[in-house]
């Protein structure tokens, strides 16, 4: 069977069709699949059951990965396999677990090496909710008004797990929490050399070289205009599906709409993406911040 790219209506996503997740990628193959996530920044895999090992091998192919910040949900067996589920060892709701990835993010964010992509596979999902949104910020950055985008653009930010609202503290262990790092309000994509929003609400504490209150009332201003709906689409999930997202140009946000004593379980992969800033550069944006 030949591999078949199939847009999805809306603003991002392609289903791949014809793939064999246990086989290797031939060259052609993977390249076709780069391309097509480059271009519509979320993929989905339908029907591809596959363990921690093997989501862990099919998405080696992609690159580097890189651990979760948290340890205790990295898979016993297979750490570079983040468990995400909403339950505890003993079948409890675990709401910590449950409320990670709510709100609109990229992944990793907060590493001075962001990640490229996330690879996200369904082992158990509740019979209603649970769905992911993802929001295309290429099209946030082609569409704004001329007045905000020259506010924001050539700005950088300061980013840290949480953000400006310290959210989602739970899951970090204690004295874990890395330093702040920096990355460009408006991020160049290195494949793709497009310009998109890489703020988000999530992980964003502050521009750079601007009064907190001026920062803050900006920042609102932006994450406002990328939340339009015009920009979303959404997936439905279904047991054994993949999704492949772009952390580079796109945010995501997860949801607990869903029946609360059912079981949710997905395995999760980051892929490493590039450094946006060069360290002595950080290091001089952030003296800035300090002074
Ligand atoms: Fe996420």
């Amino acid at each position: 069977m030949t591999l078949e790219i199939r847009d999805i209506e809306g603003p991002l996503g392609a289903d791949v069709i014809g793939l064999d997740p246990l086989v290797r990628m031939t060259a052609d193959d993977l390249r076709a699949i780069e391309d097509a996530f480059c271009r519509r920044l979320v993929l989905r895999f339908r029907d591809m059951p596959m363990s921690a090992q093997e989501l862990c091998d099919f998405s080696r192919q992609f690159g580097e990965l890189q651990p979760h910040i948290a340890k205790r949900y990295r898979h016993p067996d297979v750490p570079d396999v983040v468990l995400m589920t909403n339950q505890d060892d003993k079948g409890n709701f675990d709401r910590v677990g449950a409320e990670r990835g709510v709100g609109w993010h990229s992944d990793l964010a907060y590493d001075r090496i962001p990640a490229k992509a996330t690879l996200l596979h369904a082992v158990a999902i509740p019979d209603r909710g649970g769905n992911t949104k993802f929001a295309n910020m290429y099209l946030a950055f082609d569409t704004m008004p001329d007045r905000l985008r020259q506010k924001v653009d050539g700005r950088f930010a300061r980013f840290r797990q949480g953000g400006r609202l310290a959210l989602n503290q739970g899951i970090m262990e204690p004295g874990a929490a890395p330093a702040d790092v920096v990355h460009p309000v408006i991020r160049t994509h290195p494949q793709t050399q497009r310009k998109s929003v890489y703020a988000n609400p999530y992980h964003t504490v502050s521009i750079i070289g601007m009064p907190r209150a001026e920062s803050d009332a900006l920042l609102d201003e932006l994450f406002e205009w990328c939340a339009q709906e015009r920009f979303q689409w959404q997936q439905v999930w279904r047991v054994a599906d993949t999704i492949m997202w772009e952390n580079r140009s796109a945010w995501h946000s997860g949801s607990v709409d869903y029946p609360l004593d059912q079981l949710r379980k997905f395995y999760r992969t980051t892929v490493r993406g590039t450094a946006t800033v060069e360290q002595r550069e950080e290091s001089r944006l952030l003296a800035i911040e300090a002074a």
